[in-house]
């Protein structure tokens, strides 16, 4: 008999169009891990309601997602891909964490304190909770390996937190998750004007998008923030100069990075020369993304049956775990 394979879970909100921070902080994890573990990759739309509560796109966005994930070589008949929303025992999980969870932790939570201060407007309960509904994503399918970016460290630690809550107050039922990249750090994409990190919904002109097309690509990657260049020999790289290089790695053969190293060392680096070439090779590493993501987008019969059927394998692993949950919490009366 085949050893049972390590569970690995992971989702993605509609928000926006997917980027390349997405890409590489989580995607290509996916599609790596779906050869060699149980896979549940899910669309995150509960959570998008509590930063994006008008749902008027929603249906489209949700769309472009599955078909952004599947673009970039997600196979929906090797995992379960589904939607959040359509796993119903989520909330019933989430209700009983959210007794384990605290209120001072989870208003120190850094992505919490971020979103306020962009929106202080909307300071709703699920905000200040979102970490415990991700908890009940992860714990319900009783994953080990959570592939996510740098950004999301802080919520897998408060997931590790509320297993092991409820293991000693009730039974031993989840094991504990972790974040997990195969290059072992967690990925952090940076922003093209050297800020911040490339996101769904803020800062669209310094986010390359798997959707973009190839001009506004170019134009994104010439207006990427650089100076005159280094005058001394060997120095060491600014952050943004730093940041260009690191988006090369990403998408360009070693010999150029190389090459383009030594200029700097040398002090003859053209930034101009740089990001031509930056820009041809993102181009390239987008455009064949960008070209499946509209067919499968043409699809939505083909979309509706992935939906269906990540939705039955999710709701199989939830059911059985919340069998598990209810009879550790002593909630069987018959
Ligand atoms: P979200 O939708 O913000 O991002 C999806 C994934 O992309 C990663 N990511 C990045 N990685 C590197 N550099 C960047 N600039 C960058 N921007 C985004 C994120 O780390 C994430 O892996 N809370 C989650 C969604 C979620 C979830 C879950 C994740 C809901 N339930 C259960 C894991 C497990 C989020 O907002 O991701």
């Amino acid at each position: 008999m085949s050893e049972k394979k390590q569970i690995v879970m992971s989702g993605i909100r509609p928000t926006g169009y997917l980027h390349l921070g997405n890409y590489f902080g989580a995607i290509r994890n996916y599609v790596k891990m779906q050869d060699d573990f149980t896979c549940y990759f899910m669309v995150a739309d509960l959570h998008s309601l509590t930063t994006h509560p008008d749902t008027k796109e929603l249906k489209s966005n949700v769309h472009r997602v599955l078909a952004e994930n599947i673009a970039c070589g997600l196979d929906p008949d090797k995992v379960a891909f589904y939607c959040q929303s359509h796993v119903h025992e989520t909330a019933e999980l989430y209700l009983y964490l959210n007794m384990l969870a605290y209120k001072g932790e989870l208003e120190k939570t850094a992505t919490f304190k971020d979103k306020v201060r962009f929106n202080p407007e909307n300071v709703n309960a699920g905000l200040l909770t979102y970490p415990v509904l991700q908890a009940a994503d992860i714990l319900i399918h009783r994953a080990t390996y959570v592939p996510v970016g740098k950004d999301q460290e802080q919520h897998l630690e408060m997931s590790r937190n509320y297993a092991n809550r409820f293991n000693h107050r009730y039974a031993e039922v989840f094991p504990e998750p972790h974040a997990f990249n195969y290059n072992q750090e967690l990925i952090r994409i940076p922003s093209l004007d050297g800020t911040g990190k490339m996101s769904k919904s803020e800062n669209h002109m310094a986010t390359l998008y798997l959707a973009d097309e190839d001009e506004q690509i170019r134009k994104k990657v010439m207006k990427a923030k650089t100076d005159s260049g280094p005058v001394e020999q060997n120095a060491p790289k600014p952050d943004y100069i730093e940041n260009v290089f690191s988006l090369m790695k990403l998408v360009s053969a070693p010999d150029v990075i190389l090459k383009f190293d030594e200029d700097y060392n040398k002090c003859t680096i053209r930034y101009g020369d740089m990001k031509k070439q930056l820009a041809e090779d993102m181009v390239q590493f987008i455009a064949p993304i960008r070209e499946k993501i509209n067919g499968i987008l043409h699809n939505p019969v083909y979309l509706k049956d992935v939906m269906e059927k990540g939705a039955a394998k999710a709701n199989e692993s939830a059911n059985a775990t919340m069998k598990e949950v209810r009879a550790a919490m002593g909630l069987n009366y018959y």
